[in-house]
């Protein structure tokens, strides 16, 4: 038995489990102590009326013997990718066959799983540096090298593609955590580079909803050459506030083939075999949120994100930090003061003043002193967070 001895390359704890030990660690020695978190990207709106509706009418059917169902299709019902299909139609002018979509579990879990089409070893990864540390993770678990491309104040968080050779970029626009978001000219330069070199994108498009810059694409699919080189993640958890619910999709361009092989038929194959298909209740629940009142229910939400993240804004202005984001993002992305290094502001604020951040170097090299300040808490969390943070900035 030979072990998988990458594990050790990784970070002693994942960045949101280390978080989460260390903020759960202070509470039990500060038991009185109010703690207010700002950190992990989690939700906190409730669910639209018109999706917990679609969920409970879903459970009401498997209670009937007439409506009763077994398992469902391994890549998602029909009417769930034909949800997903007009929504990128209606609203990014995408086309999409519906057998190029598949409904999973959330976007993690898509984004680590389709590693399974790549050779586990001898690949080399473009990351950029700060990202989502999922690709880091996955990329040294299969064994591949890693390429960081830093995106910092020099290049507006946006880097163009690298002057080396590639073979799988994650892109993540608007980027977790700095919200910078390519425009169409700059993400057209990383498609062109990976037609070059035979690369696959890897596009993360979680926060595309986030975005009202018209010159931001939402989908690389809205991108000349995308279909020949990119597999495109979408997810609910921050849009409908399905981040326990678990929903999301992946869209993998039926032309898109390496080596002889298709990408999307690999993906079907592995999916089918490895597993048996989103829950039925979730899928109702996901159709329900692609429904114009869905979508209306989410922007709203959006709206309230938006809103806590322009009162963040609007007190680092006030202390004359430096920081980025909140608008295309729910996130914040800010320098920390005096030089301190992200762990250390990430431990002062927790003992001075029990608010929980992110440490940015936990998103990358390239985060080291900075740090990461959540939105989708609840505007009165936010703004008793932003009271504390007053009074030590
Ligand atoms: C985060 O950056 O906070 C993530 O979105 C959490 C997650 O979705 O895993």
């Amino acid at each position: 038995m030979k072990i998988n001895q990458n594990y050790n390359k990784l970070p002693h704890n994942y960045l949101f489990t280390e978080i989460a030990l260390r903020t759960e660690k202070y509470i039990k020695t500060h038991p009185t102590q109010k703690v207010i978190k700002l950190g992990i990207g989690d939700v906190t709106q409730p669910l639209s009326p018109v999706i917990a509706n679609a969920m409970k009418q879903a459970v009401e059917e498997l209670t009937k013997k007439e409506t009763f169902r077994g398992y469902g299709p391994e890549l998602g019902h029909v009417w769930a990718r034909q949800s997903v299909a007009d929504y990128y139609k209606n609203e990014m002018n995408v086309v999409l066959d519906i057998d190029e979509i598949t409904i999973g579990d959330g976007i993690g879990e898509d984004l680590a799983n389709i590693t399974d089409l790549f050779n586990h070893g001898g690949n080399t990864v473009v990351i950029q540096d700060p990202v989502y540390p999922l690709y880091q993770s996955t990329t040294l678990m299969d064994s591949n090298d890693i390429i960081y491309v830093p995106c910092n104040e020099a290049n507006g968080f946006l880097p163009t593609p690298p002057d080396s050779h590639s073979d799988i970029i994650y892109l993540c626009s608007p980027n977790n955590p700095t919200g910078a978001a390519f425009n169409f000219s700059q993400l057209k330069a990383w498609v062109d580079y990976a037609l070059e070199n035979n690369a696959i994108i890897l596009f993360d498009a979680a926060y595309e909803r986030f975005t009202s810059n018209n010159d931001c694409p939402r989908s690389i699919f809205q991108i000349e050459g995308a279909r020949n080189c990119a597999i495109e993640f979408g997810s609910l958890s921050k849009t409908a506030g399905f981040s326990c619910i678990r929903s999301g999709y992946t869209i993998v361009p039926n032309d898109l083939n390496r080596d002889g092989m298709n990408l999307l038929r690999m993906w079907q194959q592995r999916q089918t075999t490895k597993y048996n298909g989103a829950n039925y209740i979730t899928q109702r629940g996901l159709e329900a949120a692609l429904t114009p009142q869905g979508l209306k229910d989410a922007d709203r939400n959006i709206a309230y994100y938006h809103h806590n993240a322009g009162l963040i804004t609007s007190m680092l202005k006030e202390k004359g930090l430096f920081f980025t984001g909140g608008e295309s993002s729910p996130y914040v992305w800010l320098k920390c003061p005096n030089g301190m290094k992200s762990w250390d502001f990430f431990q002062y604020l927790l003992d001075t003043v029990q608010v929980i951040g992110t440490p940015g170097v936990g998103f990358g090299p390239s985060g080291e002193g900075y740090f990461r300040l959540s939105a989708f808490n609840s505007t009165e969390q936010t703004i008793e967070a932003l009271e504390r943070l007053d009074t030590i900035l």
